[in-house]
């Protein structure tokens, strides 16, 4: 039976697994430590990693997409769940009850104020609640980046099939500078431009864009900056107000381990007003909330985005992004000298992330994913047609030095099969 700390939630005990606990001794132990020093303590990230309920048949190196979710959050969302269908009501409104204090939380992390931030559903929510919430006129522009064609280019797309906006695409080099970045949007902008998207961290790369330059480019034009950072929350510590953005759009189940279906959206307090929700409903329009009625919500799953909330908490936003930072830095050193491969990500040393992406010359990034799968069961994600098609490899808690050590000989292996 794993030790209990009971927590007293509408009534009904929740408890928290012992590994959960094991990390808060664990972030005890670390608190001598600066995050630089704590990321190589694989003893201490053993600790961490114990606390997640991992299929320990595979490497899991995919967290751009879905994450395994640590035992607190999934043992939490089962017992919630449990409470909220034995009466739905009063069990699933007390738990929805918690959104305040949940909002009050992720407000903190997002460095913003309790009234700015919607809980949303994930990042696509989010985009598109802004790409139909602006009153655009036919003839108005959006400007993206080629590395948002993938997802927030599907959502302007269909605005612009309907109404007439002009979706237009800046084109960005491989590890773009932020100056080049910055210029390349400004260059492309007109009189008719209304609002600029950028990712926060790219897809498939993890270079890092000039979110403060482009908000404040957006802005002296008249325009607006919607931030797409499905990537970054949960990976990275992140201040909303010294970005500057107009809106912040994230997935609280991608970096942040919480249940799916969980997601987050910044608006400034000065664009709310003006923002339509993406559903009728009868909320004052200066209420965030306004954003969140969509009928009927899952309880347990809000709730528990408290529990990841608390995991992320005890481990410590620094120490996190500093680990993934490190974990993939292992990487990178395996794999510099050998022929064939191309480990490809954000150049400047002080913005780097865990995020990158892994080529092996005359492979595709779909055939790598499959030889990673099939023979080594390494679990990534690879489809980026063009010269640098490779697998993008995102770690998190519950990956180890030893799980990036095993993904750079299998790619040795694979490069050295291939070449
Ligand atoms: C950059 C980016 N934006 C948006 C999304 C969509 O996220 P979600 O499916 O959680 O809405 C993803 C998913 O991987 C992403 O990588």
């Amino acid at each position: 039976m794993p030790s209990r700390r009971d927590v007293l939630i509408g009534g009904a005990a929740v408890a928290l697994s012992t590994s959960a606990l094991s990390v808060a001794r664990a972030a005890a132990h670390s608190r001598a430590k600066d995050p630089a020093s704590l990321a190589p303590d694989e003893s201490y990230w053993a600790l961490t990693a114990g606390a997640y309920a991992v299929d320990g048949r595979y490497i899991i190196l995919h967290g751009g997409g879905n994450n395994p979710h640590p035992r607190a959050v999934t043992s939490a969302l089962a017992t919630y769940d449990q409470m909220a269908s034995s009466a739905p009501r009063p069990h699933n409104y007390t738990l929805l009850g918690r959104k305040e204090q949940i909002r009050t939380r992720l407000a903190a992390h997002f460095q913003c104020a309790v009234d700015e931030l919607a809980i949303t559903r994930n990042t696509t929510e989010g985009l598109n609640i802004v790409a139909w919430g602006l009153d655009l006129q036919a003839g108005d522009e959006v400007l993206i980046s080629e590395y948002d064609e993938r997802y927030a280019g599907a959502v302007f797309e269909q605005r612009a099939a309907r109404h007439g906006i002009v979706l237009k695409t800046v084109p960005l080099p491989v590890s773009p500078s932020a100056e080049d970045v910055v210029a390349r949007y400004a260059a492309m902008m007109t009189d008719r431009t209304k609002l600029l998207v950028a990712s926060h961290l790219t897809d498939g790369w993890g270079f890092v864009l000039p979110i403060r330059g482009l908000s404040h480019l957006a802005n002296s034009a008249g325009a607006q900056l919607l931030v797409d950072g499905a990537l970054s929350f949960g990976h990275v510590p992140i201040d909303v107000k010294a970005l500057g953005c107009d809106y912040y759009a994230t997935s609280l189940h991608k970096h942040l381990t919480a249940p799916l279906g969980t997601g987050a959206l910044y608006v400034r307090p000065d664009r709310l007003q003006a923002l339509w929700p993406l559903y009728g409903v009868r909320y004052d329009a200066g209420d965030i909330r306004k954003f969140e009625a969509i009928g009927t919500r899952s309880g347990p799953t809000i709730a528990a985005i408290g529990q990841a909330l608390e995991f992320y908490e005890q481990v410590g936003p620094a120490n996190k992004a500093a680990r993934m930072r490190y974990l993939s830095s292992l990487v990178q050193s395996a794999l510099e000298d050998v022929a064939g491969v191309r480990f490809i990500t954000e150049r400047n040393p002080a913005l780097r992330t865990g995020l990158a992406r892994v080529a092996v010359d005359g492979m595709t990034g779909k055939a790598l994913t499959s030889t990673l799968r099939d023979d080594y069961r390494i679990n990534t994600y690879g489809n980026f047609p063009g010269p640098d098609d490779g697998v993008y490899i995102s770690p998190n808690l519950f990956n180890s030095a030893r799980h990036m050590q095993v993904f750079a000989t299998a790619i040795r292996e694979i490069a050295a099969r291939s070449g």
